[in-house]
């Protein structure tokens, strides 16, 4: 059976598929796959290991003529017309709790860059302007007694919270249900998403991608933000309306955001290229060694599962 991969991914996973003896082709760039070579390439796969760059609508699942199974290189699965894919008999699956401590460790990375202003003191120095210490330089915040705002009570918002309750941050979060193990460990209080936005000073997005979540931070939303509230978002850009992010910004009308997500990843809003109360990241959240590998190997077993019958072990 044939096995298309959008991209090179972890070899590991590769061999773990050659060694099935499945037949796999790689497209070979490092860049997103042209549109007619994915279309030429899915005709004839059994399986498809996709990227989040993909987009894999109704005309790709159309030209798919044997496919049983498309595993999304990704916890996200915004790029996949999913409900298209099980209407055809396809499986999707993505790449869940492999990625979680990776993209929360990176989440608290934004945050302390922004609270500790760690990119502009950097800048600073290498542009040779320390010279003396000085009492007032590059004054931040901290995280001890503040309310750490989560939105989505998931694996990755729930990562979140144990970090930043370990910083000494007060837990609040919104979220569809009750998550009691994360109220349990960490003292966690579910709030209304308005509450949330309007008492917290870190307020960091960990929520799906889907039609309810588009641009769920609007403009009115996001005017309820503090004045000093940190803003962050790992997870996917379309869940803010960034131009009105870019204005708040640009306004000082908060403190700044941490971002390592975008509305357009493939072409970033240049706006947000001068904005120095933001501290901007190429989409990282899951870049370790051990996640991708993993993720790679949850892909590739996804696909082994369903190509021999077997139930897939993550589907979407
Ligand atoms: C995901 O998995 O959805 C991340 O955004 C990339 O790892």
């Amino acid at each position: 059976m044939k096995i298309f991969i959008t991209r090179k991914i972890p070899q590991k996973a590769i061999n773990f598929l050659k060694n099935k003896n499945y037949e796999v082709s790689i497209y070979k760039k490092d860049q997103p796959i042209e549109r007619k070579i994915l279309l030429k390439n899915i005709k004839t796969a059994d399986g498809l290991i996709s990227l989040l760059t993909d987009k894999i609508d109704k005309e790709v699942i159309d030209s798919m003529k044997d496919c049983k199974v498309i595993a999304n290189f990704a916890v996200g699965y915004n790029n996949i017309d999913v409900g298209y894919a099980i209407s055809k008999a396809i499986i999707v699956t993505n790449t869940p709790g492999v990625l979680t401590d990776s993209t929360a460790d990176l989440t608290m990375a934004l945050v302390l860059s922004c609270a500790r202003r760690i990119n502009e003191g950097e800048k600073f120095l290498r542009a040779g302007e320390y010279t003396h210490w000085k009492p007032n330089l590059l004054l931040g915040v901290e995280l001890k007694d503040k309310i750490f705002g989560i939105l989505g009570a998931g694996r990755i918002g729930s990562a979140v919270a144990t970090r930043a309750k370990a910083f000494g941050c007060k837990i609040i979060y919104f979220s569809r249900s009750k998550n009691i193990e994360l109220e349990k460990h960490t003292g966690a209080k579910k709030v209304p998403l308005n509450y949330l936005l309007r008492n917290s000073d870190f307020v960091s997005v960990h929520l799906p991608s889907t039609k309810k979540t588009y641009h769920l931070l609007d403009k009115e939303k996001l005017s309820l933000l503090k004045g000093s509230a940190i803003f962050i978002n790992t997870s996917r850009g379309e869940i803010v309306d960034e131009k009105e992010l870019i204005k708040i910004l640009q306004k000082k009308k908060i403190h700044s955001a941490g971002l390592d997500v975008f509305e357009n990843e493939l072409n970033i809003n240049p706006q947000l290229l001068k904005l120095k109360n933001a501290v901007l990241l190429p989409h990282i959240g899951s870049a370790t060694n051990k996640a991708r590998t993993e993720m790679a190997m949850l892909a590739a077993k996804n696909i082994a599962a369903v190509l021999s019958g077997k139930p897939p072990i993550t589907p979407v």
